[in-house]
């Protein structure tokens, strides 16, 4: 690759050689670039230009985060990039404001301004009126004119810094030209209709969760740690308003936001002044019209008092300014027919309804489905296919239904029937008591919970596999060469046997597997090769571990170390689970576990009832041997003993009495040899006592033994 070329490639199709090369190019040229702005007062680029160098050093910075430089021109804007956002304390406190819901509201509003400030009726008093973007409020700090923190709101008074995630959003000018001193303009952060439902469409196909509406994918976007992703997200910012300054941005509020718009940001197209109250309503009914076709989600219209100085003598009540009001839109509605209600399986699980309705236009937006929530408000509303039903569509992208039309409703609709079993995979769905959801309990092979499923197995504190995290887990899903666990420990067999190719997956600079690129890349063999090392060193994992991976309902690591401790072995918990789901003394001693509780119990039992998830872990264990565990130090007489049990136990299965003597820090052995400390012998007991006798083991009834463990633990 020649150098002119390396310059224009997207950061995404870098290698880390050239991810290298090019921070060292960006870091002399933004180092040039300031040097000349500061010194020479003579700018060697455009400001645009400018931007488009500093973004794009954050972008490789983000994709490779061991490769940034020592001289990193990011460090010289705003805070190093930390792991957890530091807090950023205002200047000036960033307010909320006041509701008007009701044209009444607003002239009250006028009418209270005027009153404040002993206006008479006569006296001009302009508003402007301007969309109420629903995103999250920045606060962006320049001083000198460059961007040095960029904070959320937070409680108003002390935010979050999220300057270098602030910028890669190009809406935001990195730098101000002819600007001195400080200035903090501020606005709203927020992401457009389209590049919303792209964002959902991508998380969908990659299995992961989808936000329930743009605001909320802004919002988790820019909060984002994680390097790529923030980049991946392309948010959009409106400024609207201002924090400290050193000099004043105009004399009005239309004055301000102009000269915002003149240093290079993007302000509100809609935005009007109104010399009066009628004009402000008709904007408002102006904008509510346009609300659809905007492209980006407004929830009501703000009204500023235009004149700085009014602002000034108006002041603030508790949090809001005197000064302004949002009129907020009412919830749009409309009537449609319920067609079909479906039912979502998610990735933990939950079984959602999801109405699926006869389209229809809810202020210009087409709705062919709403939000169900779940089965209790199914039937607490008593929806049916074939129902009438009102929906609304709030703030929110995902209309409700807000009420039934029981006049309207068909003959013979019949009351909706949740279904008991999961439609992606066939198991049964339970609901626990007390909970609203209803899940499925085919853990290990719904596909719907697969890739979930698989990342919690790989994950540290549960398999814990070197090089294999969230994005090759993925992208092996979304390949078809990884399904469940059991896969991923053939994949090396595979790869041998020809079936797969790995190799033709690209690596990425810190040696993981990334997406498929389809070319045959020779570097990759060797991250393989590693990959399947560190496979190989899990064939034998700890017990609890293993229990932990399973993700089982309610089983994480405390939980599956509890197990691991009473039953000792693999075994001896499947058979355990397995026993308790019929009989009442498998049950009673799962219970008996300090800290198992029938939530806990319940977790288990249900896994193990699908024999979807037995098959799976049948396969799993084909593959692996979790190691037996240890009792920590017993003080039980039986520690460290070796017993063997033989002929028929009475009061418990003999799974059951090994799993208890391996938790007291027994070893169970299957055959009597000289080294047997006892063997516990009930009635129909054979050649195995026999030799015991003949050895001089000491030889114990089921009593005798009970009464040696302490009562029969
Ligand atoms: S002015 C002193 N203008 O609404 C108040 N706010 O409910 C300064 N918002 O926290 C805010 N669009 O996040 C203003 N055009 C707009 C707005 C707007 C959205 C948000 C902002 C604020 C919240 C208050």
């Amino acid at each position: 690759m020649k150098k002119p070329d390396l310059a224009s490639k997207p950061v995404k199709e870098l290698s880390a050689d050239e991810a290298a090369a090019e921070l060292e190019r960006l870091a002399r040229a933004i180092a040039g670039a300031d040097e000349a702005y500061h010194g020479k007062d003579r700018p060697l680029m455009p400001d645009a230009e400018y931007d488009a160098l500093v973004r794009r050093n954050a972008l490789i910075e983000r994709d490779f985060p061991k490769l940034k430089r020592e001289d990193s021109p990011s460090t010289r804007v705003g805070a190093a990039p930390s792991t957890k956002f530091d807090k950023a304390p205002h200047a000036v406190s960033m307010l909320s404001l006041d509701n008007a819901f009701a044209d009444e509201d607003v002239i009250e509003f006028e009418a209270r301004v005027r009153r404040f400030l002993k206006l008479g009726d006569d006296a001009s008093l302009a508003m402007t009126a301007e969309p109420k973007i629903d995103g999250l409020s920045l606060n962006l700090r320049y001083v000198d004119g460059e961007l040095k923190v960029a904070a959320t709101r937070g409680d108003g008074a002390v935010g979050e810094n999220v300057t270098s995630n602030v910028l890669t959003v190009s809406d935001i000018p990195t730098r101000l030209s002819g600007v001195t001193g400080v200035l903090e303009a501020r606005g709203e952060i927020y992401m457009s209709h389209a590049d919303f439902a792209a964002l959902n469409a991508g998380l969908e196909r990659a299995g992961e969760e989808t936000f329930a509406n743009p605001r909320n994918a802004a919002a988790g976007s820019l909060r984002q740690i994680d390097a790529a992703v923030t980049a991946s997200r392309p948010l959009r910012f409106f400024a609207y308003a201002w924090g400290e300054l050193s000099a004043p941005l105009g004399d009005t509020q239309m004055q301000s936001v102009a000269r915002l718009k003149a240093l290079g940001f993007k302000t509100n197209p809609l935005m009007k002044r109104c010399e009066n109250v009628a004009a402000m309503l008709d904007h408002y009914k102006s904008i509510e019209d346009q609300r659809a076709l905007l492209g980006y989600d407004i929830d009501g219209v703000v009204y500023k008092v235009d004149r700085l100085d009014y602002q000034e003598r108006l002041g603030f009540v508790s949090r809001s300014p005197r000064w302004a009001i949002a009129h907020k839109f009412p919830a749009e509605k409309a009537t449609t027919t319920l067609e079909a209600i479906d039912i979502q399986v998610g990735r933990t699980g939950a079984l959602t309804p999801v109405a699926r309705l006869k389209p229809v236009t809810v202020g210009g937006v087409v709705v062919s489905n709403a939000t169900l929530h779940n089965q209790d408000e199914i039937e607490r509303k008593d929806i049916r296919v074939g129902d009438t039903v009102v929906i609304q569509r709030a703030g929110d992208v995902i209309p409700q239904i807000v009420e039934v039309l029981i006049d309207k409703r068909p003959a013979g609709a019949e009351p909706y029937k949740f279904p008991e079993t999961c439609p992606v995979c066939g198991s049964r769905a339970v609901r626990e008591e007390g909970e609203a959801v209803r899940r499925c309990t085919g853990g290990l092979i719904c596909p719907a919970q697969a890739v979930e499923r698989l990342r919690h197995f790989v994950s540290r504190n549960a398999m814990d596999i070197d090089g294999l995290g969230d994005k090759q887990i993925e992208a092996m899903f979304a390949e078809k060469i990884v399904f469940e666990p059991a896969d991923i420990f053939t994949l090396e067999r595979r790869q041998k046997a020809g079936k797969i190719d790995l190799y033709a997956y690209k690596t990425k600079a810190d040696g993981t597997l990334a997406l498929k690129d389809g070319k045959k890349q020779p570097s990759n063999q060797k991250s393989v090769d590693n990959l399947f090392s560190a496979i190989k060193a899990r064939r034998a994992p700890a017990l609890d571990r293993f229990i932990n991976a399973l993700g089982m309902r309610h089983i994480g690591e405390t939980n599956a170390r509890l197990f691991a401790r009473h039953y000792g072995t693999f075994e001896a918990f499947r058979n355990a689970a397995i026993g308790a789901a019929a009989e009442g003394a498998s049950y009673d001693d799962m219970l008996s576990i300090e800290g198992v509780g029938a939530l806990v119990a319940g977790g288990v039992i249900e896994f193990f009832k699908e024999a979807h998830n037995r098959d799976a872990v049948v396969r799993l264990l084909d593959e692996v041997e979790p190691q037996e565990m240890k009792a920590a130090a017993s003080t039980s007489p039986v520690a460290g003993k070796t017993v063997v049990f033989t002929g028929t136990l009475e009061t418990m299965t003999r799974d059951e009495a090994k799993a208890q003597a391996l938790a007291l820090g027994a070893k169970v052995s299957g055959s009597v040899s000289a080294k047997t400390d006892y063997l516990v012998a009930g009635p129909g007991a054979g050649s195995k006592l026999k030799g015991a006798e003949a050895l001089g083991v000491a030889v114990l009834t089921e009593s005798a033994w009970r009464a040696l463990i302490g009562g029969g633990g």
